[in-house]
C-alpha cells in the first residue's frame, strides 16, 4: 500500500457564519460535544493515517497547537502550516509541499463531517492511481462542486458552484492525489474570485484521464456546518446518535486505542489528565472495556 500523507485545511475567515467566529476560528467551534476539527481528524486516524498537516490562519494557530498539541498523545503526528490569506483551497499543496516529499495525500476540508463506514476512504487510499475524489447527491448542489456523469458512469464535467448544476452530485471536501498534486497547483492559475480552485486541481485530473469520482453510498453522511443551522444540525445530528448508542463520535482517544496507534497504558496516563468531565467518564469506560476484551 502507498504510504499517505494528509492535509487538514482548517483556514479561511469563516464569514457566513459571523459573529461566531470573529474571536474563535469555524473549525474550533462545538458540533455538539467536541470542537468541529476533531471529526476530520477522527476520518482521518479511522483510515489509518498518522502523518497530518494541519493548515490554518497566522491567527488560529496557535490554538490549533494548544487544543491538538503534536499528537503524539494519540500516536500520530500533527505538524502544523500557516497560510498568509485565503486564496484557495488548491493552495493547501503549495503550503505542504516539503510535507508532502513523494508520497500521495489526502486532503480534507477542517469543516467537512463524515459518519458511516469508511471503507470508502481506506479503498480509495489504497487504490488511487492519480486523483480520486468523490460524488454525493444533494438537494442544493450549486452551494458545491459539481461532477456531472454519463449514463455510464463516465466524469462529463466539473463545475464549481454552478448556477445551474447538471448534476445533483456534490462533491464533499475529501480528496485523495498522486504526487503529481504539486506541480499542477503550483501551475493554476486563480479563478475569477482570485483563487486556487480545489475544482481546477480536478479538472486537470479529468484531462489527463487519472481522476475517478466514486459516489458516496447512501450509509455515509455528509453533514454541512457552512451556516448557522447547518451547523446546529450537524450538532443535533451528533447528539441523536451518540445519545442513542451511548457512544461518542470521534473520541479522538478512543479511536488511538482501537487503531493501535496507542496502548492502555498511554491511554491511561492519557486519562490521568483529563479534566473531571462525562468525556473523562465515557474514556475511561473504554479503557475498562478494552482491557476486559
Ligand atoms: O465542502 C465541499 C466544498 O468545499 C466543495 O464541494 C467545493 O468544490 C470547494 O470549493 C469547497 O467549497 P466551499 O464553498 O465550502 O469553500 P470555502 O471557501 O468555504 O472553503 C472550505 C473550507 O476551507 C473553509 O472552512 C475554509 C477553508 N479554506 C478555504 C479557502 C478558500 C482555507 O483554509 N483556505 C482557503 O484559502
Amino acid at each position: 500500500m502507498q504510504r499517505t500523507k494528509a492535509i487538514i485545511l482548517a483556514g479561511g475567515n469563516g464569514s457566513r457564519l459571523y459573529p461566531l467566529t470573529s474571536i474563535i476560528s469555524k473549525q474550533l467551534q462545538p458540533v455538539y460535544d467536541k470542537p468541529m476539527i476533531y471529526y476530520p481528524l477522527a476520518t482521518l486516524m479511522l483510515s489509518g493515517i498518522q502523518d497530518v498537516l494541519l493548515i490554518t490562519t497566522p491567527h488560529d494557530a496557535p490554538h490549533f497547537n494548544s487544543l491538538l498539541g503534536n499528537g503524539s498523545q494519540w500516536g500520530i503526528s500533527i505538524s502544523y502550516a500557516e497560510q498568509s490569506a485565503p486564496k484557495g483551497i488548491a493552495e493547501a499543496f503549495i503550503y505542504g509541499k516539503e510535507f508532502i516529499g513523494s508520497d500521495q495525500v489526502c486532503l480534507i476540508l477542517g469543516d467537512n463531517l463524515f459518519y458511516g463506514k469508511l471503507d470508502f476512504l481506506r479503498n480509495a487510499l489504497q487504490s488511487n492511481k492519480g486523483a480520486t475524489i468523490f460524488g454525493y447527491p444533494v438537494q442544493d448542489p450549486e452551494r458545491y462542486g459539481v461532477v456531472e456523469f454519463s449514463p455510464d458512469g463516465t466524469v462529463l464535467s466539473i463545475e464549481e458552484k454552478p448556477l445551474q448544476p447538471k448534476s445533483q452530485y456534490a462533491i464533499p471536501g475529501l480528496y485523495v492525489f498522486d504526487n503529481r498534486v504539486i506541480s499542477i497547483a503550483e501551475h493554476l492559475k486563480p479563478s475569477e474570485r482570485g483563487e486556487l480552485e480545489i475544482t481546477d486541481v480536478q479538472k486537470e485530473y479529468l484531462n489527463l484521464h487519472a481522476l475517478r469520482v466514486e459516489k458516496m453510498g447512501r450509509g455515509i453522511a455528509w453533514l454541512d456546518t457552512g451556516t448557522p443551522e447547518s451547523l446546529l444540525e450537524a450538532g443535533e445530528f451528533i447528539h441523536a446518535i451518540e445519545k442513542r448508542q451511548n457512544l461518542k463520535i470521534a473520541c479522538l482517544e478512543e479511536i488511538a486505542l482501537r487503531m493501535n496507534y496507542i496502548n492502555a497504558e498511554m491511554f491511561e496516563i492519557m486519562l490521568n489528565h483529563l479534566p473531571n468531565s462525562s468525556y473523562r467518564e465515557y474514556c475511561k469506560r473504554v479503557l475498562n472495556e478494552f482491557q476486559s476484551e
